[in-house]
């Protein structure tokens, strides 16, 4: 069935595997006549010191994109940048300071970022904490809807106007568990770490699709696509148990990453695609082996949830009323 939900066939080809990852190959670091040359590119990608994020910039400075690594913690950041250059020396890259846990880092993000590239051809929203204990964000916020929703929201607004190609956005699997929460965005009520975590990620989905039908509404020629990693061993899995000082629950995670997770690279795999093939607006690529899990990407569905074009519209409004960001998605950079 076609990703984009109520819409009849719309030829977008789901379920064939696309080009980006021909039949045979397990990895993308090698290249392929066929890959798209993106030397000339700039391309943003949010929380890309570690796991999928990393990734996906390393893959995609070895296609020729400039990639800003955008992080909270200049150090890692700029551990990260060697790497890549280690790996490739003639990769472009620059980084850039991004606490998304602060509405303030944010706005100087974004300023700093309009200022050193007047056109961005792709951010990639990919930064995410999964599953914390209840903490709150500078702003008060509960830092999982803070970090993962918010934060990118008030970014994506801010950088709207130089962003000339897409905007993508990393998901997870489990926005099909996702629910809404209006009456206490914020857990005050009853904080649940995973709940909230679903609700964080149902929220990425909402705003990707509800930027798309702006977007589109506005005659935008940008377009707004998710993607998820399936299960990708990082340091994702072991954030939240660390902060709780959970042996335990470390060691679980731990073996699910060694018996079921792919690597971070291959769960790269969909950001890249996502943020270089020539895809239609709103659409949803994931790894297409077993159960979404691993594999090599293709377009996937959305749960019909993610279709909710009324909670996306007041999770937009809700959006701009936390954040004080005014999002008006003309036609954009
Ligand atoms: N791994 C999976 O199986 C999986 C599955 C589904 C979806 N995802 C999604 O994939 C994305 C990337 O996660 P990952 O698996 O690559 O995890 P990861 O290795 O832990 O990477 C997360 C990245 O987000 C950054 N980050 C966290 N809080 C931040 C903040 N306040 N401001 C700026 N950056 C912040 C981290 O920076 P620090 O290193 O400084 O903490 C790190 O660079 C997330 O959106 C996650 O929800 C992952």
């Amino acid at each position: 069935m076609c990703p984009l939900g109520g819409v009849a066939f719309c030829g977008c080809g789901v379920g064939t595997p696309v080009r980006f990852w021909p039949e045979g190959e397990t990895s993308m670091s090698e290249l392929n006549a066929e890959d798209p040359d993106l030397t000339g590119k700039t391309i943003v990608v949010t929380g890309a010191n570690s796991g999928i994020g990393f990734e996906a910039a390393r893959l995609l400075a070895r296609r020729g994109a400039t990639v800003v690594l955008a992080g909270r913690n200049d150090e890692r950041v700029a551990d990260a940048q060697a790497r890549i250059v280690a790996d490739y020396p003639a990769a472009r890259t620059a980084t850039q300071r991004l606490d998304l846990a602060s509405l303030a880092s944010v706005a100087a993000a974004a300023a700093e970022l309009r200022e050193s590239y007047p056109s961005i051809d792709v951010l990639v929203n990919n930064a995410g904490v999964m599953a914390l204990p209840k903490r709150a964000t500078a702003d008060g916020f509960e830092m999982q809807l803070g970090v993962n929703h918010l934060g990118h929201f008030a970014l994506t607004a801010q950088l709207w106007p130089v962003i000339t190609t897409r905007v993508v956005t990393v998901t997870s699997l489990v926005h099909r568990m996702g629910k809404i929460d209006f009456d206490d965005l914020m857990g005050e009520g009853r904080y649940q770490k995973w709940p909230a975590y679903f609700q964080s990620k149902l929220a990425n989905v909402l705003f990707a699709l509800e930027l798309h039908r702006r977007g589109e509404a506005a005659g935008s020629t940008m377009s707004s696509v998710l993607c998820h990693p399936g299960y990708a061993s990082t340091n994702l899995q072991s954030v939240g148990p660390t902060m709780e000082k959970s042996g335990f629950l470390k060691g679980i995670m731990g073996f699910g990453n060694a018996a079921i997770a792919q690597d971070a690279e291959a769960g790269a795999g969909p950001t890249v695609v996502a943020a270089t093939e020539d895809l239609p607006g709103g659409s949803f690529v994931g790894p297409k082996g077993l159960m979404e899990f691993r594999g090599r990407p293709g377009l996937v569905k959305i749960a019909r949830r993610g279709y909710d074009e009324a909670a996306a519209a007041r999770l937009w409004e809700v959006s701009e009323e936390l954040t004080g960001v005014s999002f008006e998605v003309g036609t954009g950079g």
